[in-house]
């Protein structure tokens, strides 16, 4: 076997091999499938893509027809569901929140055979149907207000702003957000999916590898960075604050939330797609001063990080565009997930192709035979 050198974060080292995603960082690539994510995002819709990642190929009109109807069938919440909800603290941040419920899932749905296909479709199935209203439904009950029920004659993306906003968003915004869920929904071996990957190695079930992934998704390094920028946007405030605020940040070696990226040195091309997104909602429905502070800043890390491959990645301007959706912030990183799980559950099932348990070793760096002190001698 090939001693390999111990790597910080395991930058560069293979965790596994895979034929879902595909990302060329310097040139700023990223394919699902070996589909382009600029083909998918102009001329697919989420569930489809969802289906590609999943089953490897992009589906026929009766398979996605199918998939779909599938899907609109499980959205709805078993009651004791809800009502383990009513019981979370509405000061609790959703991210803990949709963790906790997907673990949940799994006691509802009873474990069977990780061969057996009908099982893998339930699963995945449930979980993508029932992602989404879990976090509107905590929405709502940290308000207050009973859950809304989901409708059956709206599609995925639609649905879902119905059950947040407890109104029928317009077609444009439905698709925009739509597209978002395509531009989140898989990257490679990420934190959170290198997370899916163990959980799934162990052969448990597949709401707990969901739940994990959940788990490691949360944290501000990975897809808490949107709830970061657009506190960050907040805090500049103006345009003319970007330049003083940012040399601030920079003589105190403070990160910049939304930028640089362990694999593009380049813009990452989701972060491209979803300015052009922002554009386009802000002709229609009216600009947002944070934007324009949003396109200062890009320009000045620009300037001062650009010569170290720091460009925005796809965090940096999502938040922008789920703020326009109506979106609150602390929903952004749940919104990550609904879409992510998608992803997760393509490594979940390709994982299951070839397991074998992680178990990677360790450079120890203690001591050895150290006494035992008796307590009171401490
Ligand atoms: N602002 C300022 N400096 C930065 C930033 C940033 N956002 N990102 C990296 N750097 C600097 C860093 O200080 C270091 O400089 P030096 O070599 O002089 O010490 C150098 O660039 C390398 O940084 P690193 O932290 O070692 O790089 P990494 O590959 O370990 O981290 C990252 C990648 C995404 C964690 C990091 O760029 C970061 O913390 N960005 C801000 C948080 C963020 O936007 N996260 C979302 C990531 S994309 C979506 C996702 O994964 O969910």
């Amino acid at each position: 076997m090939t001693v390999c050198e111990y790597r910080a974060g395991l930058e560069g080292i293979p965790a596994t091999q895979s034929s879902i995603s595909f990302v060329d960082g310097q040139r700023g690539v990223l394919e699902y499938r070996g589909i382009a994510i600029e083909e998918l995002a102009s001329k697919g819709n989420f569930l489809e893509t969802a289906y590609l990642l999943i089953w490897g190929e992009l589906p026929t009109e009766a398979e996605l027809e199918l998939f779909e109807h599938e899907i609109t069938y499980h959205r709805r919440l078993k009651y004791r569901v809800r009502d383990m909800m009513k019981c979370f603290p509405e000061s609790g941040h959703p991210m803990d929140a949709l963790q906790a419920c997907a673990a949940a899932l799994g006691l509802f749905y009873s474990r069977r055979a990780l061969d057996d296909p009908t099982y893998i479709r339930e699963a995945v199935v449930r979980l993508l149907a029932k992602i989404p209203t879990m976090v509107a439904a905590f929405q709502l009950m940290r308000k207050g207000n009973d859950p809304v029920q989901p409708r059956d004659d709206l599609g995925y993306a639609a649905n879902f702003l119905y059950m947040l906003n407890e109104r029928e968003p317009d077609p444009f915004p439905a698709h925009i957000f739509d597209v978002c869920l395509m531009l989140h929904a898989e990257h490679t071996i990420n934190a959170s999916t290198f997370s899916a990957l163990v959980t799934a190695s162990t052969l448990t079930d597949p709401y707990a590898v969901v739940a994990s992934a959940v788990g490691t998704l949360a944290g501000p390094l990975h897809g808490g960075a949107n709830e970061e920028v657009i506190l960050m946007l907040e805090e500049i405030g103006t345009v003319e604050n970007v330049r003083p605020w940012l040399a601030k940040q920079l003589a105190q070696k403070g990160k910049i939330m939304g930028f640089g990226h362990r694999v593009y040195k380049v813009k990452d091309p989701r972060a491209t797609i979803l300015q052009h997104l922002a554009e386009q909602l802000f002709e229609k429905y009216g600009r947002d001063e944070y934007y324009d502070v949003a396109v200062e800043l890009e320009k000045a890390v620009e300037e001062n990080l650009g010569h170290k491959g720091i460009y925005p990645n796809v965090d940096f301007y999502s938040g922008v565009v789920y703020r326009k959706l109506g979106i609150p912030s602390d929903l952004f990183t749940p919104v990550f997930a609904i879409s992510r799980t998608a992803g997760w559950l393509a490594h979940w099932k390709e994982q299951l192709n070839e397991n074998r348990i992680f178990r990677p070793t360790q450079i120890y760096t203690g001591t050895h035979e150290a006494a035992y002190v008796p307590i009171a001698q401490r």
